[in-house]
């Protein structure tokens, strides 16, 4: 194990388990010990038969299938096979089934990064999932330190019951391909293991007219946006290459990337955002069979220290950017929190290449 140097991580809990536990969703449904009992009903078996991929336990309809067969009510016998069985009632409902939805959405002992993920909707996304249940989630970003409120949100992770994650900072420039991958392959020595990436590092710059947009600026949103999200992805998908427990890459792109801001100049970050969602597309397509899905998000106007750079200085904006959006107003960082964890977690689990 190579440890993550002190300067870099700021961790307030211990880091001592670092086995690599097998992946698998917590589902509640002790009683199926056998594929054989999953597959209760020769029709299904044979219609289930025809495809490949089963999930790692009975959910959904199998699983209320399964719980047929094993009280004796599926199958053409079963009118006189569940009177027969009224003696195993008791047995019934000491295993009545429990609902599986949320356990899908459970992160339980995962690993994940989180680029931009000092504050705004990085930091937001790292939050909701540690409260899904993953072990550590790595909060990668530009500073030397942890802002404040990053240290506030650690120390309610830490605070949280039922919750048992640790909330992690790293100093990285995503722009700098060897330090990220560097950095990320440091996190798999120390845990393991790697799941979730989520790439929400991003700039926004001032309006700037297309027709004599500088290069430099123009190559450095570039950069952070485009170039930075390709490395954090990259690094992530190594490991979790490295360690074969499949895993969930998720890309921030915009609105942006496929409207276009009217009456803003933002042709540089316009650009970046498109390039995102390509991104997300060709990785997905590359990457499906080694079962890792890339997807990407685009969020609408949602009030940061990105867009209050704008907002706070033009108050007239907000109420033009509301009416731009269906529900006529602009949304809050904690409504990335759901999607960010659906997507990461199994329950997405045939989705990828999605915008
Ligand atoms: N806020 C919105 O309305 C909105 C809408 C659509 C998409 N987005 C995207 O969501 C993501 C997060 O934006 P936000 O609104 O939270 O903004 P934010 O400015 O609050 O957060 C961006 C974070 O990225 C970090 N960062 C910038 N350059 C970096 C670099 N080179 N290396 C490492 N970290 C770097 C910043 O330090 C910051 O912590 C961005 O990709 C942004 O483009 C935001």
């Amino acid at each position: 194990m190579i440890p993550v140097p002190h300067r870099m991580l700021v961790s307030m809990k211990s880091t001592a388990r670092l086995t690599v536990v097998g992946r698998g969703v917590p589902v509640a449904a002790p009683m199926y010990t056998s594929h054989e009992r999953f597959i209760s009903s020769t029709s299904r078996r044979k219609r289930l038969e025809r495809f490949p991929v089963q999930p790692p336990t009975p959910v959904g309809v199998s699983a209320a299938v399964a719980a047929a067969s094993s009280s004796g009510l599926a199958g053409p016998d079963s009118h006189s096979a569940a009177s027969e069985k009224s003696q195993g009632s008791l047995e019934n409902e000491k295993a009545k089934p429990k609902p599986t939805i949320f356990d899908e959405f459970a992160l339980t002992d995962r690993v994940g990064i989180v680029s931009g993920g000092n504050r705004g909707l990085g930091l937001e996304m790292a939050l909701a999932l540690c409260e899904a249940g993953a072990r550590a989630v790595y909060c990668l970003d530009l500073p030397a330190e942890p802002s404040a409120e990053w240290r506030q949100t650690q120390a309610y992770v830490e605070g949280m019951e039922g919750v048992d994650a640790r909330l992690e900072y790293v100093s990285v420039d995503v722009t700098k391909q060897e330090d990220v991958w560097a950095r990320v392959a440091e996190i798999g020595d120390r845990e393991g293991r790697m799941d979730v990436c989520v790439a929400a590092a991003g700039i926004l710059k001032e309006h700037t007219d297309c027709l004599s947009y500088p290069a430099k600026q123009f190559k450095e949103v570039l950069d952070v946006n485009t170039c930075g999200v390709l490395y954090t992805a990259q690094a992530a998908g190594q490991q979790m290459v490295r360690f074969g427990n499949k895993g969930s890459i998720i890309l921030i792109a915009s609105m942006s990337g496929s409207i276009t801001n009217r009456d803003h100049a933002w042709v540089s970050y316009n650009s970046s955002k498109s390039a995102v969602l390509q991104m997300a597309r060709s990785m997905a397509c590359e990457l499906g069979k080694k079962d890792i899905r890339v997807n990407s998000l685009s969020p609408g106007h949602i009030y940061t220290s990105m867009t209050a750079a704008y907002l706070d200085k033009q108050p007239h904006l907000l109420e033009k950017w509301s009416n731009l959006n269906p529900m006529g107003r602009i949304g809050r960082p904690d409504e990335m929190r759901g999607v960010c964890v659906w997507l990461a977690s199994d329950a997405s689990s045939f989705c990828t290449g999605s915008e």
